[in-house]
C-alpha cells in the first residue's frame, strides 16, 4: 500500500446519501470546506445516483406541515412510539419529527420537487402504521431518487464540497486522547490517504447484504457501524433488522432486489396468497397496513400454509398505474409482470437497519469529534420497528444537526492523528455469511440457532483487510456478530427480533 499526504478540511463525511449530502451541503453553505467520500462510481450530469438505499427509496417522506388540521406532529411521533413496540425514545422522536417539516422546506428551496394537487398542496399516501395520508412523494414513486438528485445536484455545485467517490472508508483516525480527527481511505489503486478534519460524520447507511436477498443498494455492506465500533464507539438495538413484506420475489437471486413499495397498499393493493385468500385477515385491526414486522410476518405464516415461496400483490384495481407508480412499473417488468394486469409475486426481504452508532440529539456518538446520521444511526426515533417512511425524514433533519455540530466545532486545534495500529478483523466469505444469516437471524430466531450463528462467525479467519472487498466482508462481519449477540441477548420477541423460543413483550 502507497500512503499519500493527508488531506485537511472543516468536515469529512463518509457516505452520500440523504444524511450525508445534507451535512455536506449545509456545512459548505455556512462557508465550511467539507469532504464527501463516496463509496460509489462517480456521478455524471444525467446520473447522479451513487448507489445509496437513498436513490432507491419509493414510497415518500413522513412529514406533518403545521397547517394540517387532520395531523399533527403528536399523532406521528404516536404512531412511531406504537411502531417502535416499547423501545422508540419518545423525546428524540418528538423532536426529530418537528423538526422534519422545516428540513424537507429546506430541501425543496435546494430544488427538490414533490407531488402536489391542483391546489399547490402535497398529494400524501398512507404507509403501513400511519393513522392518516401523511407521507408525500416525488416523481409517483421515486421520491428517494428526487431527494438523491437534488442533493447531488446542489452538493456537486459548491465549490467548498470536493467529492472523492470510489473511496472506501477504512479506519476512523484517533488523536492520542482519543478523540476522532478524519478517516483513512483507500482507493482501487491500493492508495491509502488520511482526511484530517475536526468533525467526522458516518452516513454510510445500513447493512441489507448480510442477507441473501435485499432492497439495498451492493454498497449496504455496515461499514459505518464496523469502523465506529471498531473505533470504540456505542451501538445498540442491533437486533431490531427490519424485512419489508413486500420485496420483488425472483427465485435464486441473490443480492439487491426491487422494492414493491408500500404506497401501493395504501393506495388499496392487498396482500393475497396463492390460493387467493387474505394474508393478512384477523390478524392486526389494520389489515394490510400494520406496522412492518406483523405485515412480514403474516406474509411468511401465509408461505407456511400454502407452501409456496411466495405471496402475490394484487394491485390490478389501481387507476393509472404506470404514472402513479413508474419505478414499480420498471422493476417487476424485467420478470414479464404488468401490474394492471397480472399479479406481482412478493416475499419479505431485508430492508432497514433499525439500530446502529448511538447518538446523541445532535448526533454526537460515544467519541468526541465522531458524529453519525442516517441510517447508521441509532437517535432513538425507530426502536424496536421502524415506521414507514420516517428515514428519509430523519436523514434530513439528523444531516441538518450533525452539519450544526460541525460549525459549532470549526476553528478547533488542527487536527493530528496518533499512530495508526494495523488491525485484523473477522472476514467471513460473503456467501456464506449470507446464508448463515437468513438460515438463522432473519424474521424468526432462536437460541440454538443462533448460537452456532455465532460460533461460526467467531471463527471466521481473522486477517488485514487489503482489498475494498475485504474491507466490505469484514464490516459484514463484524455487524452481523453485533447483530447475533444482540439477539441472543434479547430473549424476548419485539417488533422485528421474533425469537420462536420466547415470549412476546
Ligand atoms: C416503501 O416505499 O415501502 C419503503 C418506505 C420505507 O422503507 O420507509
Amino acid at each position: 500500500m502507497v500512503a499519500d499526504a493527508a488531506l485537511r478540511a472543516d468536515l469529512v463525511v463518509v457516505g452520500a446519501g440523504v444524511a450525508g449530502l445534507t451535512a455536506a451541503v449545509r456545512a459548505a453553505e455556512a462557508g465550511m470546506s467539507v469532504v464527501v467520500l463516496n463509496k460509489g462510481r462517480g456521478w455524471r450530469p444525467d446520473d447522479l445516483d451513487p448507489g445509496t438505499a437513498t436513490y432507491f427509496a419509493q414510497g415518500g417522506i413522513a412529514v406533518v406541515e403545521p397547517d394540517n388540521d387532520e395531523d399533527s406532529v403528536a399523532l406521528h411521533t404516536r404512531d412511531t412510539v406504537v411502531a417502535g413496540a416499547g423501545l422508540t425514545d419518545e423525546v428524540a422522536t418528538a423532536s426529530i419529527l418537528g423538526d422534519g417539516f422545516a428540513a424537507v422546506s429546506t430541501l425543496i428551496d435546494w430544488g427538490a420537487r414533490f407531488d402536489r394537487g391542483s391546489d399547490g398542496r402535497f398529494l400524501r399516501t398512507r404507509e403501513g402504521g400511519h393513522s392518516v395520508r401523511r407521507v408525500i412523494h416525488a416523481g409517483g414513486d421515486a421520491t428517494g431518487a428526487q431527494v438523491q438528485r437534488s442533493l447531488a445536484t446542489r452538493a456537486l455545485s459548491h465549490a467548498r464540497i470536493r467529492v472523492i467517490d470510489e473511496s472506501h472508508a477504512q479506519q476512523v483516525l484517533l488523536s492520542a486522547d482519543g478523540t476522532a480527527v478524519g478517516v483513512r481511505i483507500g482507493s482501487g489503486d491500493g492508495h491509502t490517504s488520511d482526511i484530517l478534519a475536526p468533525t467526522t460524520v458516518l452516513a454510510t447507511g445500513g447493512a441489507g447484504h448480510m442477507y441473501r436477498a435485499t432492497t439495498n443498494p451492493l454498497g449496504s455492506t455496515g461499514d459505518g457501524i464496523a469502523l465506529a465500533y471498531s473505533a470504540g464507539a456505542a451501538v445498540a438495538d442491533m437486533e431490531f433488522i427490519q424485512f419489508h413484506p413486500t420485496m420483488l420475489y425472483r427465485s435464486g437471486v441473490r443480492g439487491r432486489r426491487t422494492l414493491i413499495t408500500e404506497a401501493l397498499r395504501g393506495e388499496g393493493a392487498i396482500l393475497v396468497d396463492v390460493d387467493g385468500h387474505s394474508v393478512t385477515d384477523g390478524v392486526h385491526p389494520l389489515g394490510d397496513l400494520a406496522p412492518r414486522d406483523v405485515v412480514a410476518h403474516a406474509v411468511t405464516t401465509a408461505m407456511a400454509r400454502t407452501g409456496a415461496e411466495h405471496v402475490y400483490l394484487d394491485a390490478r384495481h389501481i387507476s393509472d398505474f404506470a404514472r402513479r407508480f413508474p419505478t414499480v412499473t420498471a422493476g417487476v417488468a424485467v420478470i414479464g409482470v404488468d401490474p394492471s394486469t397480472d399479479l406481482i409475486p412478493v416475499v419479505p426481504g431485508a430492508h432497514y437497519l433499525c439500530g446502529g452508532i448511538v447518538t446523541d440529539a445532535a448526533g454526537a456518538t460515544s467519541i468526541p469529534g465522531l458524529y453519525a446520521a442516517g441510517e447508521v444511526a441509532r437517535t432513538g426515533l425507530h426502536g424496536a420497528n421502524r415506521l414507514a417512511s420516517n428515514s428519509l425524514l430523519e436523514g434530513l433533519v439528523m444531516g441538518r444537526r450533525v452539519a450544526d455540530a460541525a460549525i459549532g466545532r470549526k476553528g478547533g486545534a488542527a487536527p493530528s492523528n496518533g499512530p495508526v495500529a494495523a488491525t485484523e478483523l473477522p472476514i467471513a466469505p460473503r456467501g456464506d455469511l449470507q446464508n448463515q444469516m437468513s438460515d438463522h437471524a432473519a424474521l424468526s430466531r432462536d437460541h440454538i440457532g443462533l448460537s452456532s450463528l455465532a460460533e461460526y462467525l467467531q471463527s471466521a479467519p481473522r486477517r488485514r483487510p487489503r482489498t475494498a472487498t475485504d474491507h466490505e466482508d469484514a464490516a459484514l462481519t463484524v455487524t452481523a456478530l453485533l447483530v447475533v449477540h444482540a439477539a441472543l441477548a434479547r430473549k424476548e420477541s419485539r417488533g422485528c427480533h421474533h425469537r420462536t423460543d420466547e415470549p412476546g413483550a
